[in-house]
């Protein structure tokens, strides 16, 4: 079984991937993407990789848990999201030295569900997590009790425009 731990940049997969126990065997594609060049290009101007996903798919075990923003793009039987609140995302992005337009562009895509939608055009089963109010440890506990219990999907019960509005943080 392969499972994806994916979300926007910043809601924390790496830190709570890091907590769970050895016998989840978690692989951080970022990580492996640098190390074993598994990308097409670099983007100099946005600081990142554009990846290749065939020489991903080749290089991966055969199960464990996969962590990274794309990992929902992976040939995977699960899909677990992690997902954090706009406000408290951005202090997350800020911790990472992200810089302002790349902390804008992804504060909105987290606002707006784009990797829910992304992962909900694979017709996998999804879980959400909402990490805002959760240390990294009590994510990785969240996760480990998703994988193990399988919990029916839970998707689109997160709703960020609206706490926003409720928050009078954005005006509709
Ligand atoms: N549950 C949490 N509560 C508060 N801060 C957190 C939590 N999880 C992670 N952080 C902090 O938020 C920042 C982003 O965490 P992390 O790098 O794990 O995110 P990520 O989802 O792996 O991002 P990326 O997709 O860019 O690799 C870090 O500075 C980390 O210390
Ligand atoms: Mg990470």
């Amino acid at each position: 079984m392969k499972i994806a731990i994916t979300g926007t940049p910043g809601t924390g997969k790496t830190t709570a991937t890091k907590k769970l126990p050895k016998k989840y065997s978690v692989t951080h594609l970022n990580e492996l993407v640098k190390n074993k060049q598994l990308y097409t290009e670099k983007d100099k101007k946005r600081d990142s990789y554009i990846i290749d996903l065939q020489k991903i798919e080749q290089t991966i075990p055969e199960k464990g848990v996969f962590e990274s923003h794309f990992s929902h793009q992976l040939d995977v039987d699960r899909i677990i999201i992690l997902r954090c609140h706009p406000t408290q995302l951005r202090k997350r992005l800020k911790q990472k030295n992200f810089n302002e337009q790349k902390i804008n562009e992804n504060v909105m895509a987290e606002t707006v569900d784009v990797i829910l939608l992304e992962a909900m055009q694979t017709q996998k089963p999804i879980n959400e997590i909402d990490t805002t109010n959760l240390n990294p440890k009590q994510v990785a506990e969240k996760i480990q009790e998703t994988i193990e219990k399988q919990p029916e999907e839970n998707t689109g019960k997160i709703d960020w425009i609206n706490e926003l509005n409720e928050e009078n943080d954005i005006q509709l």
